[in-house]
């Protein structure tokens, strides 16, 4: 089956945290903060506005399409149970289709269009919903330098719908389950749970798996590059690293994070949202999508948009 994205919608909370603003808050500096991630800012969602709210704002918009199922990627739920997915499709009176959670932390968005396409393919559904959303501020340690300054919080949502049109679409998806303990959640002695990572390690991992990705990429192409790629928003100098290997322009790059920091599985619909917006992709384009996260999962989604 050929699929392509028909649509596609972001959110971003109010409030802005900017790179002084940690200044305050932990000992650094705006300097060290844009050299060594590229951040400037991010967006932090009020304490009272849950995961939920934050999907549903995304999903909004496009609550009326007609759709088949509903995925949701997402670490940050606030509860176990019932998931995010069942819980938007009640708040926004969506039809009731298949709706359910998948946590691959910040690869999520893109293990969901992978599920998106093999539902597709599989000639039961014509147009899967998937939503990435995260609220990473609830699980920061505000006092932590090392992690503090790199997240943010947002949700995005595309739809994946069946389509005459001849389309590239592939994907590519792993986990090296040998590094799952260099990123994480940790308990504190209140139960809350707190993002600690090895961030060298994590570091190294991601331009690893990135460069092997895009190379992939480039073979499905036949040697051609993709004609636009969204990385996981997680550090500039990750991505100047992957591509410093190919011969790639800047303005063929998303650099969403200058603005909008990590926002885990949100990251990539975001970045692609805001890439439509601006015109940075026209229809037609092959975009490549790849991710990396704790696990350690990594995955790339090749498609014609
Ligand atoms: N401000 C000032 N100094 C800081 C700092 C901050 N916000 N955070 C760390 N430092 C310090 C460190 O304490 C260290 O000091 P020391 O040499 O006295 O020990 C120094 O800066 C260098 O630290 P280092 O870890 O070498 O920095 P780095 O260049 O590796 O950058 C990260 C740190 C976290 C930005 C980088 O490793 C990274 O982005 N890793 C990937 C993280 C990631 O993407 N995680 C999510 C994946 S989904």
């Amino acid at each position: 089956m050929n699929v392509k994205i028909t649509h596609c919608a972001s959110y971003l909370p109010k409030t802005i945290l900017t790179n002084k603003d940690l200044t305050t808050m932990v000992d650094t500096t705006e300097e060290w903060i844009v050299k060594r991630t590229g951040i400037k800012s991010r967006y932090i969602a009020d304490p009272s506005e849950t995961v939920l709210d934050l999907a549903i704002n995304a999903v909004d918009s496009l609550k009326g399409e007609a759709i088949d199922a509903l995925i949701v990627a997402t670490y940050s739920a606030e509860e176990r149970m019932p998931n995010i997915a069942s819980k938007i499709l009640n708040k926004l009176n969506m039809p009731k289709v298949p709706a359910f959670d998948i946590n691959v932390a910040c690869s999520g968005f893109v293990y969901g269009l992978s599920i998106a396409k093999t539902y597709i393919d599989s000639g039961k559904f014509e147009r899967v919903m998937v939503v990435g959303v995260d609220k990473n501020s609830k699980h920061i340690d505000w006092t932590d330098r090392n992690t503090c300054c790199l997240f943010g919080d947002g949700a995005g949502v595309v739809i994946v719908s069946k389509t005459d049109d001849n389309k590239v679409f592939d994907f590519d998806l792993g986990c090296d389950c040998e590094f799952s303990d260099d990123l994480k959640t940790e308990k504190n002695a209140f139960g809350d749970e707190y993002l600690d990572m090895n961030g060298k390690k994590v570091f190294k991992l991601a331009v690893n798996y990135g460069e092997k990705l895009v190379k992939n990429a480039i073979d499905t192409l036949n040697g051609n590059l993709p004609d636009y790629i969204i990385f996981h928003q997680a550090n500039k100098r990750i991505i100047d690293s992957i591509v410093s290997d190919f011969d790639i322009p800047k303005d063929k790059i998303s650099y969403a994070l200058e603005h909008q920091g990590n926002t885990s599985a949100a990251s990539i619909p975001l970045a692609l949202d805001l890439a439509i917006k601006e015109s940075s992709i026209k229809p037609g384009d092959k975009i490549l999508m790849i991710a990396f996260g704790a696990g350690f999962s990594w995955g790339s989604v090749l498609l014609e948009y």
